[in-house]
């Protein structure tokens, strides 16, 4: 291709091979996805959170090996550049002076650097938040709530330096698109640029689809499993053992039996030592039995656990501390759902944990696990 005076225009370059722009498009929708369920996201969506996170993860291995793979534009050392030929684009950008790049320019090439960087941390703390919040994943068998808590803090300023940075990406495809007078968003599409005639090309390279995807498939055997054989541990401080047959029987007969770890040993204490005045109903024990049960709260209460139930229920109210249902955590978390629902015939009372949460009896209150039955809201 020989350069020709200008005002016969030079065919179209295929700068993004078909990896790339895949790539690309589905990056922004699952990143998205995962931002719009992580900013304003209820329990109810933490699944598909999860789903756009594991998607984001496949997506940027396949880039990692795309990048030493695919076709030319698409290898990183066709976009990583040493940081004083950034220093001069910036001062060009400045001075308003324009060079025409084919692939990414020098500060496009460091943007993409970044974002995959920020994605790669935002994934890894998401996964440690994952382990010590709702105990599960691959990192549930080492992580703490509290550690699980502390991360999320990070996790959450990532989002927003992504969200930052996304932002800056938007400003620089704006600015190439007015200023540049570049068309990124069609080419970025059709994969195609006009050509120029007077750029010293990287040396071509093509794309090898066959290695990428033996890759991609030798890497998503062995994440799978080391993935599935870590989170099949059990989880820190989740409780494993079988809820004790006496208490089950003793106090699962007019409500389901509250898992042990759901209650400090202070509540634990206050229902057992007043059982004639259970609520307004007589719940008196024989005192073995009773003095039986009452050891086995004290030794599983929500002290001897680590989940998210064991501690977000600790904070009593003092106008009415033995009920969950009174503690500002419950409340929050239910004030959106119509009072005649917990009173109709599938639900019951509002301390019918079991009707909407299937895992409730084994103390473990997963978002995934959440379902108000059908009939509750007739
Ligand atoms: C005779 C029936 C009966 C038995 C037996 C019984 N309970 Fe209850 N329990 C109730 C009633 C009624 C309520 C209040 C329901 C409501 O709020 O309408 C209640 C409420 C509770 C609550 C508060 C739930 C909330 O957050 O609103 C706890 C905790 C509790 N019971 C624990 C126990 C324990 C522990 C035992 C066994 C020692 C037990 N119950 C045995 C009838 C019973
Ligand atoms: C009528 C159904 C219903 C009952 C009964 C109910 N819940 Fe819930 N619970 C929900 C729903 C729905 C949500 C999710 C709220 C949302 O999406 O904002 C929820 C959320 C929660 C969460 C937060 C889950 C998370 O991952 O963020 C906890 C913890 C919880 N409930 C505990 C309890 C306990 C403890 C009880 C019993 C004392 C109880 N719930 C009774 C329907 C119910």
């Amino acid at each position: 291709m020989s350069p020709i005076a200008s005002s016969s225009p030079l065919p179209p370059v295929r700068v993004w091979d078909i990896g790339v722009r895949i790539f690309h498009w589905s990056l922004l929708v699952a990143v998205s996805v995962a931002a719009m369920t992580g900013f304003f996201g209820s329990p109810d969506s933490v699944a598909i959170h999860l789903i756009a996170g594991v998607a984001i993860a496949y997506l940027l291995v396949f880039r990692v090996i795309w990048g030493f793979s695919g076709s030319t534009f698409a290898r990183f050392r066709t976009f990583i550049f040493a940081p004083s030929v950034l220093i001069a684009r910036a001062k060009d950008m400045l001075a308003g002076r324009h060079t025409r790049y084919l692939g990414h320019n020098p500060l496009g090439g460091a943007m993409v650097l970044a974002l995959m960087g920020v994605l790669a941390l935002i994934l890894m703390t998401g996964t440690v938040v994952l382990g010590g919040i709702l105990k599960q994943g691959p990192l549930a068998f080492m992580t703490s709530y509290a550690t699980g808590g502390l991360v999320k803090e990070v996790h959450q300023a990532l989002a927003f330096g992504l969200v930052g940075l996304v932002s800056l990406h938007l400003a620089g495809v704006i600015y190439e698109s007015v200023v540049g007078k570049e068309k990124l968003v069609k080419a970025m599409i059709t994969g195609n640029k006009p050509a120029i005639s007077d750029v010293v090309l990287p040396k071509p390279a093509a794309a090898r689809p066959l290695v990428a995807l033996v890759l991609l498939a030798l890497f998503s055997l062995s994440g799978i499993g080391i993935v599935a054989s870590l989170a099949a541990r059990p989880g820190l401080g989740v409780p494993v053992a079988a809820v004790d047959p006496l208490y089950v029987k003793e106090c699962g007969s007019c409500h389901f039996a509250y898992h042990p770890s759901m209650g400090p040993a202070k509540l634990w204490d206050g229902i057992i030592s007043h059982l004639d005045q259970h609520f307004g109903e007589d719940a008196t024990l024989p005192e073995a039995t009773r003095a039986a049960i009452a050891s086995y709260l004290a030794a599983n209460s929500a002290e001897h656990f680590d989940t998210r139930i064991s501690h977000v229920l600790a904070n009593a109210n003092p106008d009415d501390p033995l009920r969950f249902t009174a503690t500002r955590f419950w409340t929050r978390m239910h004030r959106e759902i119509p009072a005649s629902v917990f009173t109709s015939k599938p639900v019951g009372f509002k301390g019918a944990c079991n009707a909407c949460h299937s895992d409730a009896k084994a103390g473990l209150f997963a978002p995934q696990n959440i379902d108000i039955p059908e009939g509750a809201f007739k």
